[in-house]
């Protein structure tokens, strides 16, 4: 049997990280083996991201949009321990981010479309069996990471995180038709969510 591929989603603070290794914990309890992933990759495409996005290289927005995907194919078929070498053999997959964060981020910054279907018809992309979005509002996830920080600061951030947030929710209502996509409240304890998440999977 074919493991499945889970995909969690989240703005910053959401929890996405943290609730992705209690699944992993979860399963592996049930017996099955699962592998716990993320994206950007540590590929050699995923270091190149990590300099890009902490501006020690300069990139393009397009280029940034592209090599997310580049990134997502490798991820998608690199021998071994690749989320389809997984899949196949019998692995769940979970994965923290995956094509809805550059449909969000990139597909903003510069052609929505042409980012939707780089990443969607690609053939070497998998379509998760599940995308986990773990929804908080910006306010409630300040709330959790911003502590000590000045005011002016926190108001940037709300909103900074509500344009993010807001971009999440338009591609979660842009794909809901072709992708199973479960919006989870992250407005409650580690353990709350957690459940909510387990019974999810349990129903795939
Ligand atoms: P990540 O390592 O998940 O950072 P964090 O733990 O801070 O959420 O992701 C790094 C950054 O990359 C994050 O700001 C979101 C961005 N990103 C995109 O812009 N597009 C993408 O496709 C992905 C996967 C991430």
């Amino acid at each position: 049997m074919k493991g499945r591929f889970i995909v969690f989603e989240g703005i910053d603070g959401s929890g996405k990280t943290t609730q992705a290794k209690l699944l992993a914990e979860y399963l592996e309890g049930q017996g099955k083996k699962a592998v716990l992933t993320a994206e950007p990759t540590k590929l050699p495409t995923g270091k190149a991201l990590r300099e890009a996005l902490g501006g020690k290289v300069k990139k393009s927005e397009c280029e940034m949009a592209v090599l997310f995907v580049q990134d997502r194919i490798a991820h998608n078929i690199v021998p071994e321990d690749g989320i389809e070498a997984l899949v196949n053999a019998g692995v769940d997959v979970i994965c923290d981010r995956y094509y809805y964060s550059t449909l969000a981020y990139q597909g903003q910054s510069t052609d929505y479309a042409w980012v939707k279907s780089m990443n969607l018809s690609c053939p070497e992309i998998r379509k998760p069996d599940l995308c986990i979005y773990i929804d908080l509002l910006p306010e409630q996830s300040l709330e959790r990471i911003s502590k000590g920080r000045d005011s002016v600061e926190i108001y940037e951030n709300v909103e900074t995180l509500t344009k993010v947030r807001d971009k999440f929710l338009s591609v979660i209502d842009d794909l809901s038709a072709t992708d199973n996509i479960k919006v989870i409240n992250g407005y409650r304890t580690p353990e709350e969510v957690a459940a909510e998440i387990q019974k999810t999977v349990n129903a795939l």
